[in-house]
């Protein structure tokens, strides 16, 4: 059995698909895949979204379409097996399922097949199939996802490679993911982001540059473990995200719910227009306080820490 973990994105998203920077970190959610003996063909079942499928039955859907690329770039087209998937990831949240769902069966055919893929193939992979879930990916969900960490990234726009940087922090930070229960598309946000930007180009250039700055900003306090000013620059983010359009009336309402309960900051994070957000707490204690309120609000929480 493997697992492919999910991500929080701290700094960045969305202007990550443009190259500008990103900061993400692992989390403790995750998505698991186990492999089971098949008397013919592949077969999938994901617990996770209530799907079963035996692959190559020509349907369109995301699952076949993700599987189909996975043994393409495995050569296992012809194996027999079962994969069963479930895990404890909000999927379509903001928290990176689709690229966790990815680099667990990827680990998992490595394993079983004695592939001796390495990170950087895995992460290739994952990035490829990540296509299927929307057509203009980053690569920042399967970069965390496949190594871990708190990673720095910038994409390549010119198809090189992407800047890869883990970052060390002092010490961990303690945070709440507040979850809408409300599934977003990944892809139609990335859409609806790109036609803003092309209808206010001299706004969204303003917007841009201050998240550069916001990122590089971020990345010194990470590393320094200032909460304080992480916090701070997490609401500006915010305020940034609000600004191009994918922050919601849900989204706000957490943020301000979480803010009211001390938090030192608090921001969307993935795609938005639904999906998760995070607050960054104090201490164990306002971690606590601040996911009852956020159940009380009747949205969902959970607790973890990044940068561990
Ligand atoms: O909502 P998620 O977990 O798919 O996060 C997407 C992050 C974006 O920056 C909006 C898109 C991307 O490919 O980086």
């Amino acid at each position: 059995m493997q697992l492919g973990y999910g991500k929080l994105i701290l700094f960045g998203e969305h202007f990550v698909v443009y190259g500008l920077p990103g900061i993400a970190s692992a989390i403790g959610l995750y998505t698991r895949c186990r492999l089971y003996p098949n008397e013919k063909g592949i077969t999938v079942n994901d617990r996770l979204t209530n799907k079963h499928i035996l692959v190559g039955k020509g349907n369109s859907d995301i699952l076949e379409q993700t599987m189909q690329i996975i043994l393409k770039e495995t050569a296992l087209e012809k194996k027999n097996f079962r994969l069963e998937i479930d895990g404890n990831i909000p999927i379509f949240g903001g928290l990176g399922s689709s690229a966790a769902l990815i680099v667990s069966i990827a680990r998992e055919l490595n394993r079983e097949f004695l592939l001796n893929l390495s990170d950087k193939k895995i992460n290739e992979i994952a990035f490829k199939a990540e296509h299927v879930f929307h057509s203009a990916p980053s690569g920042i969900d399967n970069t965390v996802s496949t190594f871990g960490g708190l990673v720095w990234f910038e994409k390549n726009l010119h198809g090189g490679k992407n800047k890869m940087e883990q970052l060390k922090m002092k010490k961990p930070l303690l945070v709440v993911i507040g979850n809408t229960r409300i599934i977003h598309d990944t892809g139609e946000a990335v859409k609806f982001v790109r036609a803003q930007k092309e209808k206010q180009p001299k706004k969204f250039e303003q917007i841009f540059g201050q998240a550069k700055e916001l990122a590089h900003e971020a990345k010194k306090e990470l590393i320094a473990g200032n909460g304080k000013k992480v916090g701070e620059l997490l609401n500006k983010n915010q305020g940034l995200l609000k600004q191009v359009g994918v922050s919601s009336k849900e989204l706000e309402l957490l943020c301000e719910t979480a803010l009211g309960a001390g938090a030192l900051g608090a921001k969307l994070t993935g795609a938005g227009m639904g999906g998760c957000m995070f607050a960054l707490a104090k201490n164990a204690e306002q971690q606590k306080k601040i996911a009852r309120e956020f159940e009380k609000e009747g949205f969902g929480s959970y607790i973890t820490k990044v940068g561990v």
